[in-house]
C-alpha cells in the first residue's frame, strides 16, 4: 500500500478534484484504490455518490482509541468504480481540529493498516497546519500539491510546503515523508492568459523541479460533473480531463503505467 496527501493551505485549488482524478484512473487500471476524506466540507465524500450511514465517518477513527482495522469497515465503494472506495468525511471533523486529543495524529496511520488497498489518497482541508494536516502526513508515504494558475494557487503551496518543512523537521513520526510534486489544475490550455503564464513562471521558480506535466485542463463538465455526483470521464467533453490525469498518474505510479504502445 502507498499513501498519498493531495495538499494546499488554500481552497478552491483542485485538491479533491486532483484526488478524485488520479484516484479513477487507477481504479480503472486496476489498482484497489482507498481515498480519505479529511475535509469538514467533504466535497469528495459527496461528488463520490456514496451514501453515508449516520456516525460512519473518518471522525470514528480520529476520536477514538481503539482504530485498528477502521478504514476497512468504514470504507463504502463508489459507484463511480468498483475498484474505488471512501472513507467519508463529515462536518464533525472541524470539532477534532479545534480539540484534539493526546496522540490523536497517529490514529488514522493506524487506522490503514490492514486495508485491502494498493493505493490510498488522502484529500485534505485547506488548514495551517493543525490536527488534520498532521494525521494525513504522518499516515503518509508521500504528499502532493495542486494549484490553480494564479496568485491564491501559489500561495497555498508555498505555505503547505513550509509546513511540511516543519513537520519534517520537527516531527519524528514519519522521517520518510517525500514531497512528490506539484501538479497545476485549471489550466487554460485553449487560451493561455498572461496571468496564468505568469504564474506558471513564478510557480517553477518557487518549486524547482517539482511542477508536473502534463497540466490538468479547465474544462467545464468538471463542474458540472461535480454537481451531478458522477464522474466527468463518463462524458466525451471530459475526455481531455481523463488524459491528462493518465499521463500524471503513469509518472507517479509506474507500476500501473500504461505500456507506452498504448499510451
Ligand atoms: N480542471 C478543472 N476544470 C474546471 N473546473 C475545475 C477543474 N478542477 C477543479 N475545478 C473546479 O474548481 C473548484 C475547486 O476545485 P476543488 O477540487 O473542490 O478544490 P479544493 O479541493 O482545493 O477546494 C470546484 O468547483 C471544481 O469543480
Ligand atoms: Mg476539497
Amino acid at each position: 500500500m502507498e499513501t498519498t496527501t493531495i495538499a494546499s493551505e488554500k481552497g478552491g485549488v483542485g485538491k479533491s478534484t486532483c484526488t478524485l482524478g488520479l484516484g479513477a484512473e487507477l481504479a480503472r487500471r486496476g489498482a484497489r484504490v482507498g481515498i480519505i476524506d479529511l475535509d469538514p466540507r467533504s466535497t469528495a465524500t459527496t461528488w463520490l455518490g456514496v451514501d453515508v450511514p449516520p456516525g460512519e465517518h473518518i471522525g470514528a477513527i480520529l476520536g477514538q482509541d481503539d482504530v485498528a482495522g477502521a478504514a476497512a469497515d468504514l470504507a463504502l465503494t463508489s459507484p463511480w468504480h468498483p475498484n474505488l472506495t471512501v472513507v467519508p468525511g463529515s462536518r464533525d471533523l472541524a470539532a477534532l481540529e479545534t480539540a484534539p486529543q493526546e496522540y490523536g495524529d497517529l490514529r488514522l496511520r493506524r487506522a490503514l493498516e490492514g486495508w485491502d488497498r494498493d493505493v490510498v489518497l488522502i484529500d485534505s482541508p485547506n488548514r495551517q497546519g493543525g490536527f488534520l494536516i498532521r494525521s494525513a502526513l504522518t499516515a503518509s508515504d508521500r504528499i502532493l500539491y495542486t494549484t490553480t494558475p494564479d496568485e491564491d494557487g501559489r500561495t497555498g503551496v508555498e505555505w503547505a510546503r513550509s509546513n511540511v518543512a516543519r513537520f519534517r523537521q520537527l516531527s519524528p513520526l514519519n522521517p520518510d515523508l517525500r514531497e512528490a510534486g506539484v501538479i497545476i489544475t485549471r489550466w487554460p490550455d485553449t487560451i493561455a492568459t498572461r496571468d496564468a503564464l505568469g504564474a506558471l513562471e513564478a510557480l517553477e521558480q518557487d518549486n524547482d523541479g517539482l511542477l508536473l506535466r502534463p497540466f490538468i485542463p479547465e474544462r467545464v463538465i468538471v463542474r458540472s460533473s461535480r454537481a451531478g455526483e458522477v464522474w466527468w470521464g463518463d462524458y466525451v467533453k471530459g475526455l481531455p480531463v481523463v488524459e491528462a490525469f493518465a499521463g500524471l498518474a503513469d509518472q507517479l505510479w509506474p507500476a500501473y503505467a500504461r505500456l507506452e504502445s498504448e499510451a
